[in-house]
């Protein structure tokens, strides 16, 4: 079993702490994301599972064991790098045979893990090329390959796609998704992309700054974001938000003028909310409409820039009093730019955040 725990774990270089006590669980055969900005920590995470780098406070565990003091070859881990380092003077066939021969594998088990993971990874007729006569997603293929020969309980990515061109990380990411149907191993991956997130996860662990904002699938982070920074980069285009004001409060809900003086009713829960606070309201671009009936917020401005991209239309809008923001319409749109134009939500696709970011409600899932 290759379940992996880490509890409260705490990463320092020097006097700077780059990770403030990181709780997550992965269960045996999950794939898990790790995305984030640039900096936040992910490839130091990363390399404290793969005993890369010692943990300063905290414990790890990777199935039964604890493996805190257990140095990286007895973790049973593989890791694949953003940067494939293949051997250049070497064949595919040595550069994944390599690690086996080191580790003093027979010459005839060497021969069948690599013939095996050259099959799964379609790489058979290149096993006599070397890297320089290799796409970039070759190149990428046979670094995973040389993972894949050790037959490792867990695989580690860091950034594996970034080095690719845009069709290129649409391919990997799907051999990688067909790999783990097939392989079932334990995955953990890292990448700053939120698409490679959401197509490629079982579970994303969303981290800014050296701390998990959020844990969940794909669609709870999408429907369900716990505050402004998971709802900002879960989502492409992102998500806008509207500020506004609690000019009055009911029962579970509340009325909030935003910012371009029109006042909604939205769902709220949460006893620290009073007449004047301040509320942030989230919607995505996805879910505005040009139809304004719904009861829900009714937002507006002047439309700046329209993108036709054929199965959809962006429509770029400097808003009454507020931040832009943005609206996708289906298909071809024929809204001009330069006109003032009025959207409109259905209620259930408002998402509310308090003053301090975090969602108090959202209305799909008022339990939230
Ligand atoms: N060996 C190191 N020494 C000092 N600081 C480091 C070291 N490795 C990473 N850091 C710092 O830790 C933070 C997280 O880095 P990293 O894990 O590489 O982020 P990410 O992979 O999310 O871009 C950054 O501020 C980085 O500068
Ligand atoms: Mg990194």
């Amino acid at each position: 079993m290759s379940e992996i725990k880490l509890d409260k774990v705490h990463k320092s270089f020097g006097s700077v702490e780059v990770l403030h006590g990181v709780n997550i669980d992965i269960k045996d055969g999950e794939f898990v994301v790790f995305v984030g900005p640039s900096g936040c920590g992910k490839s130091t995470l990363l390399r404290l599972i793969a005993g890369l780098e010692p943990i300063t406070s905290g414990d790890m565990y990777i199935g039964e064991k604890w493996v805190n003091d257990l140095s990286p070859v007895d973790r049973g881990i593989a890791m694949v790098f953003q940067s494939y380092a293949l051997y250049p003077h070497m064949t595919v066939y040595k550069n994944m045979a390599f690690g086996l021969k080191m580790g003093n594998q027979g010459k005839a088990e060497i021969e069948k893990r690599v013939r095996n993971a050259a099959e799964i990874l379609q790489l058979t007729p290149l096993l006599a090329r070397k890297p320089s006569q290799l796409s970039g997603g070759q190149r990428q293929r046979v670094a995973i390959g040389r993972a894949i020969v050790r037959d490792p309980e867990v695989f580690l990515f860091d950034e594996p796609l970034s080095n690719l061109d845009a069709a290129l990380r649409v391919q990997t990411r799907l051999e990688i998704a067909k790999l783990h149907q097939e392989l079932k191993n334990t995955v953990v991956y890292v990448t700053h992309d939120q698409v490679e997130a959401m197509t490629l996860a079982d579970k994303i662990v969303v981290l800014h700054d050296g701390n998990v904002e959020q844990i969940g699938s794909p669609l709870d982070l999408y429907n369900h974001p716990a505050n402004l920074f998971v709802a900002g980069f879960i989502g492409s285009p992102k998500m806008n938000f509207f500020e506004g004001r609690i000019t009055s409060i009911g029962k579970g809900q509340a009325a909030v003028k935003l910012a371009d003086g029109k006042e909604t009713v939205v769902p709220v829960e949460g006893a620290h909310l009073g007449v004047g606070g301040k509320l942030t309201l989230g919607i995505r671009p996805e879910h505005l409409e040009l139809e304004v009936s719904s009861g829900g917020p009714v937002v507006g401005g002047h439309v700046d820039v329209v993108e036709r991209l054929g199965d959809v239309s962006y429509l770029y809008v400097r808003a009454n009093g507020d931040a832009p923001f943005i609206a996708s319409l289906p298909g071809t749109s024929d809204v001009q730019p330069g006109t003032e134009i009025s959207l409109g939500t259905d209620p259930i696709h408002v998402h509310v955040f308090n003053e301090n970011g975090n969602a108090i409600t959202n209305a799909r899932n008022p339990a939230l």
